[in-house]
């Protein structure tokens, strides 16, 4: 495995891989590698003959008071993992190859639709990092496939809109998440839990599985089950920023009883914010 920073590197070892007709498949990430990311890099295996990973912390879709600074960087772990699963290639840039001019968002392209509530409420500027960062990435690598988790679901679905509008050549696949035996989905922030919120963690997951059932029996209407699910969270110490119901190819409000949905939920427990959803 070649493990850079520099982009005349990744260019050259791409150039000559499509020289040879290799299908390359991308997984962007932040490092700090847990399961959920080694099961991208799995299923890119799968996907191409080549996998470029990439690892880095993306300042600009990170708020003032976020944890930029603080957010786990264990680089020499991370190449070992990703050396042992048979990953081609690590890109771990410098910030100024991916922000050469100035460290700010891309405004030539909007968010969009599907990356203006939920997420964007809470963090607003998260999604336009976002798609800065990940634009840039496609830009450099080039890839033929980008595997994404859905345990980031409205991101994985600001990306498949992304590519979309702007007609990239490029297939998107996803993962289904990943989560530890209790149902707690995995996370580089669930470091932040202590022991005893660890314990309780769970609850999130549990609670969104119900809400997903309901909607699908139609039990009741959309609203009625977001309030009980985010009464629920509090008995259970969270503090929510949403739970919400939504269709799952649109993220709009999900109407009736429905199928093709998805609940989504944001919600701090301690130090910890937790994001997590159901597809259904
Ligand atoms: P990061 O949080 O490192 O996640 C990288 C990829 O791993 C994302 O596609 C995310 O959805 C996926 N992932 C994380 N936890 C997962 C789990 N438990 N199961 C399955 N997949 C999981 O998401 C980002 O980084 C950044 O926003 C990025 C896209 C790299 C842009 O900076």
């Amino acid at each position: 495995m070649l493990a850079s920073n520099a982009v005349s590197e990744l260019r050259a070892r791409l150039e000559a891989w499509r020289r040879q007709g290799r299908r390359i498949v991308f997984v962007p990430t932040m490092g700090n590698l847990h399961l959920g990311h080694m099961a991208l890099v799995r299923r890119a295996r799968a996907l191409g003959e080549r996998v470029v990973v990439s690892v880095f912390v993306n300042p600009t879709q990170f708020a003032p008071g976020e944890d930029y600074a603080t957010y786990p960087r264990t680089l020499e772990a991370d190449r070992r993992q990703l050396e042992q699963a048979g990953v081609d290639l690590l890109f771990a840039p410098e910030v100024n190859s991916i922000y050469p001019q100035a460290v700010s968002v891309d405004s030539s392209y909007p968010v969009p639709e599907v990356g203006r509530d939920l997420e964007e409420a809470f963090r607003p500027g998260f999604f336009a990092g976002v798609v800065t960062v990940v634009r840039r990435l496609f830009d450099l690598v080039q890839p033929d496939v980008a595997v994404f988790g859905e345990k980031d679901y409205q991101q994985l679905t600001v990306i498949r809109a992304m590519v979309r509008d702007l007609a990239l050549p490029i297939d998107i696949a996803s993962v289904a998440t990943v989560r530890e035996a209790d149902g707690l989905a995995l996370s580089s922030r669930n470091r932040y839990l202590s022991a005893p919120e660890r314990l309780r963690a769970p609850l999130l997951y549990r609670t969104l599985k119900q809400v997903a059932a309901s909607a699908q029996a139609g039990e009741a209407a959309p609203a009625e089950l977001e309030a009980a699910a985010m009464t629920e969270l509090r008995t259970g110490t969270f503090v929510p920023d949403y739970v919400s119901l939504r269709d799952a190819d649109t993220l709009q409000p999900l109407r009736a009883t429905a199928r093709n949905g998805v609940v989504l939920a944001a919600a701090r427990l301690g130090r910890a914010r937790l994001i997590d959803n159901v597809i259904f």
